[in-house]
């Protein structure tokens, strides 16, 4: 008995000692962007593939996590001013973000799309060729890059910036604008979610999605790649891809 409060009076004063605790960290993610994390309406917890991913990954490898969500625009500034240590959050591997972030290996790819409404014409080829107006979500590789092509090529569309993708389907619903450019996953999301939207066909390469996190921090980057591979290892990483992305 003796033996069992001195146990409980160690256990308890060790995980009060930062050293012995788990170590925290926080994960900046988008609110708005299904299937990888969004905010569940039911629990409104935030949830997704990202989200329960890296869920798996903390509780696999021994730290804890928690999701804060954030404007999307702004998330790499949150990243290198500590106010998160990582972003699992649909994040594509680019050159730009890896010269101020490190990334993860990648473990995601997807397609970019152009989403048209259910009843449009619209091809590819006519939203790269007329005036019309095109939405991206403002501070994504989608709309950097498609910004940087408008200007060489000199495409005649006007880009309009929306804080998520969602928001871009609801100007498209009510003909704000005629096109939008997307990841694939979210754009099913939306036809899945009974938005009257469909894919007009990709757009360029597709991305590889990886984690960010601050140059310096080795040893959260070593904690990420190694759950990944665990976690891709494990049947539970496709019951996830069933659960959010497979539809
Ligand atoms: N793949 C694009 C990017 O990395 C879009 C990602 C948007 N993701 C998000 N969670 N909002 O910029």
């Amino acid at each position: 008995m003796k033996k069992l409060i001195v146990c409980a009076l160690l256990a308890a004063v060790l995980a009060a000692v930062p050293a012995f605790a788990k170590k925290a960290y926080v994960n900046g993610i988008d609110p708005d962007y299904p299937p990888f994390a969004y905010m569940d309406e039911k629990t409104g917890k935030p949830a997704g593939f990202d989200v329960d991913s890296m869920n798996w990954i903390a509780k696999t490898m021994g730290f804890e996590v928690v999701h804060k969500p954030m404007a999307w625009d702004g998330i790499i500034p949150a990243l290198l001013a500590k106010q998160i240590d990582m972003v699992d959050s649909g994040m594509s591997i680019t050159p730009e973000r890896a010269k101020v972030v490190q990334f993860s290996n990648p473990y995601w790819t997807v397609s970019r799309v152009f989403v048209v409404p259910a009843d449009s014409k619209l091809t590819p080829a006519d939203i790269l060729s007329k005036k019309i107006q095109l939405g991206v979500q403002r501070g994504t590789s989608e709309a950097n890059d498609i910004k940087k092509e408008q200007e060489e090529k000199k495409y005649p569309f006007e880009l309009r910036f929306y804080e998520s993708s969602p928001l871009a389907v609801e100007d498209l619903l009510n003909g704000r604008i005629q096109a939008a450019l997307m990841d694939e996953l979210p754009a099913n999301n939306a036809i899945e979610n009974g938005r009257a939207v469909k894919k007009a066909g990709t757009h360029g390469e597709p991305d590889n999605f990886g984690v960010a996190m601050r140059k310096d921090d080795k040893e959260l980057q070593k904690l990420v790649n190694e759950g990944y591979k665990k976690l891709m290892a494990d049947p539970y990483w496709k019951e996830l891809q069933q659960k959010y992305l497979s539809k």
